[in-house]
């Protein structure tokens, strides 16, 4: 599907305080703002238009901006995070989503839902449940996906942050998974790259306009995406990484 839009917010001086099990020590701000940038031109170069919003201090993640809402093409999800510390990243994001949706749907408490914790593959969304979202979220997230035309199901996560975390589609029945989901029974009709753990960060890929991006650094898992034939875009995200952010987490796209 062609995607025309991301919205992305870049990172307050406060992200050095995100949320983490990382342990791989504090972000350079500084450098968090190059890559981030960086991130911004090469979703400019898959032909995306690019919606940069500032900084917001009172919420050390919400440079994380996919984890605050579920964007498809009838209408978007305002998420409800898990974290309580990220809970009122949302306010911000519904307000400047209103300039592109009309169709905006919320979940509610005592749901939880992270939109991290969601993906798309066609017309069918998988939602994992995880720390950040509890069963409730997934029901009312399934009833509005419904309501949508779309079809969705879960997944019970046991140690991944977020679904996507472990899993991305690549499009043409490809997933490149890792850790917990492979060989995981409900992604077993589906070609699959099998990520080693010891690149398991960049099974957090995204395939946007026929370009694959992938954080950098991560050879064995390039070189499988090469064989796509797709171009293959790196970013280097070590700064995100050590909050646990992912390359997908850093952008909506619609
Ligand atoms: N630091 C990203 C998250 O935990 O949500």
């Amino acid at each position: 599907m062609q995607i025309t839009q991301a919205i992305v917010r870049t990172p307050c001086p406060e992200m050095i305080h995100g949320l983490t099990t990382a342990n791989l020590g504090r972000p350079d701000y500084k450098k968090a703002l190059r890559q981030h940038a960086h991130y911004v031109e090469v979703l400019k170069s898959c032909d995306l238009e690019v919606l940069v919003l500032p900084p917001d201090g009172n919420f050390p993640d919400s440079t994380f901006v996919e984890d605050t809402a579920l964007l498809t093409p009838k209408g978007a999800v305002i998420a409800r995070p898990g974290a309580p510390s990220r809970r009122g990243e949302t306010r911000q994001i519904k307000r400047v989503l209103k300039n592109y949706f009309q169709n905006i749907e919320s979940i509610k408490s005592p749901g939880t839902f992270d939109a991290g914790d969601i993906l798309k593959v066609e017309s069918h969304y998988y939602i994992g449940l995880s720390e950040r979202t509890n069963q409730s979220g997934a029901r009312q997230m399934i009833r509005v996906l419904n309501d949508f035309g779309y079809s969705a199901s879960t997944i019970r996560l046991k140690n991944l942050l977020h679904l996507k975390s472990g899993v991305s589609y690549l499009d043409n029945n490809l997933l490149a998974v890792t850790g917990e989901l492979i060989d995981h029974p409900l992604f077993e009709h589906f070609d699959q790259i099998k990520i080693s753990a010891s690149e398991s960060y960049a099974a957090n890929s995204l395939s946007i306009n026929g370009f694959i991006l992938i954080a950098a650094g991560y050879p064995e898992t390039r070189q499988a995406f090469q064989k796509t034939g797709c171009p293959v875009i790196e970013i280097d995200l070590s700064e995100f990484r050590k909050i646990d952010g992912g390359l997908s987490c850093l952008s909506l796209r619609f």
